[in-house]
């Protein structure tokens, strides 16, 4: 059932990542590579030249891993988001990553993305959680987990190297 606070997000259409993306993929990630890297690890170079990026295309897709891209109403690319640790142990639990373009912030889609990974996970009823991490100076990260109905783990905190200096990720889960 929709609450009124999913009624006020937008409508995304998922679909995993195949080769036909990969301009968009290129102009997504080029464009927006200055705004992620405050956040995220940077790409390699492989994903901003078109050729090796249909590579590494093609080494997702090959991948347990599921990785999906986040379309607007119109089409437009606004986000990625991704599932990993699938096939590996623990055999229940799945990590969330998340991204959207630096110009569609705030408008929802991060929620919409996570609350049709849930359901579709819920759905398929082979994972029992979901974790993702999110930074500490990334509220909107936290936010965007909370919302969803995930809840933090105080126990899950780990510290990571992030352009050089420690950066503390805060473990959230969902329980399916
Ligand atoms: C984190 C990120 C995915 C959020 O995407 P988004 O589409 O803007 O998120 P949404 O619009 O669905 O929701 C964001 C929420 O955080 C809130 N928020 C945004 N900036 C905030 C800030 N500085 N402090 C506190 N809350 C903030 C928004 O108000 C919103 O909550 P609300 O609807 O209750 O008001 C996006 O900023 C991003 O891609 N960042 C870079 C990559 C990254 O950090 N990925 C996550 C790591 S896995």
């Amino acid at each position: 059932m929709n609450t009124s606070n999913q009624l006020a997000l937008p409508p995304i259409a998922l679909r995993e990542i195949s080769e036909e993306d990969a301009f968009d993929v290129l102009q997504f990630e080029s464009s927006n590579s200055t705004f992620f890297e405050q956040w995220v690890p940077a790409r390699s170079p492989e994903y901003f030249e078109e050729t090796s990026l249909r590579q590494v295309i093609r080494d997702l897709m090959a991948d347990p891993d599921r990785f999906y891209l986040v379309r607007s109403h119109s089409n437009e690319l606004v986000g990625r988001i991704n599932l990993r640790n699938l096939g590996k142990a623990p055999h229940d639990t799945a990590e969330l990553g998340y991204r959207v373009g630096e110009k569609h912030q705030g408008k929802g889609y991060a929620k919409a993305s996570v609350l049709a990974i849930v359901e579709q996970t819920r759905a398929e009823r082979t994972l029992t959680y979901l974790e993702a991490f999110a930074a500490d100076n990334n509220p909107a990260s936290s936010n965007v987990l909370l919302a969803c109905g995930f809840q933090w783990d105080k126990a899950g905190t780990k510290t990571v190297q992030h352009n050089s200096n420690p950066l503390t990720l805060h473990h959230f889960v969902l329980t399916l």
